[in-house]
C-alpha cells in the first residue's frame, strides 16, 4: 500500500499545518493557560483519530476541506483527555508525547485547566465550523456524537472504569468494555463524523461504526502491549506502567501472545466491514493494519 502511505503522511502534514491556526493566539491572555494548551496539543503524536477522520471522508468522496475542524475538534477531545490521564489523580505519568506531561511542565491546575478549555475548543469549533454551517442537522448530529464519545457514555465514563479496576481481577470481557469506553469511542466518531454529512446508506453508516469500534479496541489493545513491549523512548511515555499501578490491561489478563492475537483478529473483524462501503477503503485499511502493527 504505499499509496496510502503517501496520502497518510500528507493528511499528517496537513493536519500539523492547520492546527495552529485553531489554537488561541498564544500572545493572548490568560497567556499561562494557552500555552499550556499549544504545549500538548501540538506535541506530536500520531494524529491517528484526524487520520480516521479524512480516511473515511476519502471512502465517502469527501474532500478533506470539509473535514478539517472535525479532526481538529476530535483530536483536541483527545489531548485533553490525555493531560487529564496523566494526573497524579489519574494515572500519574510525568512523559508524554516525548516530553514532560502538561502538570509535569506547568502545574496541576493549569493541566486541568488546559484540559477543560480543550475540550470547550473542541465544541466551539464545531459550532462555528463555516464547512458545516450549510448543513445545521448534520452539524448537530455530529456535536451530539462527539459529547456521547466523550461523555459520560464515552471517554469520561471508561477512564472512571479503568480507574476503579485497579487493584482488581477483572474478566477480559470486563477489560474490553472498558476499552470500548474509554478510546473505542472516541475512535468510531472519527470513523462515523464524515457519514453524518453524506447521503451514505445506513449500511455504509453501520460499516463506519463497527469499523471504528473493532479499531478503536484493537487499537487500545495494543497500546496494552506497547506498555510491555514498547521503548518508553519511542513510545514518547512510560512503559511498564500499567503493571506498576496494578492496572488490568491485556497482557497481564490473558498474556502478550493472545492480546497479539486478540488485536489481530479484530483487525481482521474490522477490515471485512470495508466490502460495504462503495468507495475507496484502502487509507481505512491501512489505518486498520496500522493501529496494530506500530512501534508507538
Ligand atoms: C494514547 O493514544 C491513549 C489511548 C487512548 C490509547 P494515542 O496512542 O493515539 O496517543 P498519541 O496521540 O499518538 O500521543
Ligand atoms: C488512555 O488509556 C485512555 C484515554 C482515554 C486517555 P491509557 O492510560 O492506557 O493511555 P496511555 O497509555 O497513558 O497513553
Ligand atoms: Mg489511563
Ligand atoms: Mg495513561
Ligand atoms: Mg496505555
Amino acid at each position: 500500500m504505499p499509496e496510502s502511505t503517501a496520502i497518510v503522511r500528507a493528511w499528517q502534514t496537513r493536519f500539523e499545518d492547520i492546527l495552529p491556526g485553531f489554537l488561541p493566539v498564544l500572545s493572548q491572555s490568560p497567556q499561562l493557560l494557552f500555552q499550556a494548551m499549544h504545549y500538548s496539543a501540538t506535541a506530536g503524536g500520531k494524529r491517528i483519530r484526524p487520520l480516521f477522520v479524512y480516511a473515511s471522508g476519502r471512502a465517502l468522496g469527501l474532500h478533506e476541506t470539509k473535514l478539517d475542524g472535525i479532526a481538529v475538534a476530535i483530536e483536541l477531545i483527545h489531548a485533553y483527555s490525555l493531560i487529564h490521564d496523566d494526573l497524579p489523580a489519574m494515572d500519574d505519568d510525568d512523559f508524554r508525547r516525548g516530553q514532560a506531561s502538561c502538570h509535569r511542565q506547568f502545574d496541576e491546575a493549569t493541566a486541568i485547566l488546559a484540559g477543560d478549555a480543550l475540550q470547550a475548543l473542541a465544541f466551539e469549533i464545531l459550532a462555528a465550523d463555516p464547512a458545516l454551517s450549510t448543513q445545521a442537522a448534520a452539524q448537530t448530529e455530529i456535536i451530539l456524537g462527539l459529547a456521547q464519545a466523550c461523555g459520560a457514555g464515552g471517554m469520561a465514563g471508561g477512564q472512571v472504569l479503568d480507574l476503579a479496576s485497579i487493584g482488581s481481577k477483572i474478566s477480559q470481557a470486563e477489560l474490553e468494555n472498558i476499552h470500548a469506553f474509554k478510546t473505542g469511542a472516541l475512535i468510531e466518531i472519527s470513523t462515523t463524523a464524515a457519514a453524518m454529512l453524506t447521503a451514505s446508506s445506513s449500511g455504509e453508516r453501520h460499516a463506519l461504526s463497527r469499523f471504528g469500534k473493532l479499531t478503536g479496541l484493537a487499537f487500545q489493545i495494543f497500546d496494552d502491549l506497547l506498555d510491555v513491549t514498547g521503548n518508553s523512548d519511542i513510545i514518547g511515555k512510560p512503559s511498564q506502567a500499567d503493571a506498576a499501578r496494578s492496572k488490568p490491561a491485556f497482557p497481564s489478563i490473558i498474556g502478550v501472545e493472545k492480546s497479539y492475537d486478540r488485536a489481530y483478529e479484530l483487525r481482521d473483524l474490522a477490515l471485512a466491514e470495508l466490502v460495504h462501503l462503495a468507495g475507496n477503503t484502502d487509507t481505512l485499511a491501512w489505518l486498520a493494519a496500522y493501529a496494530v502493527d506500530r512501534d508507538r
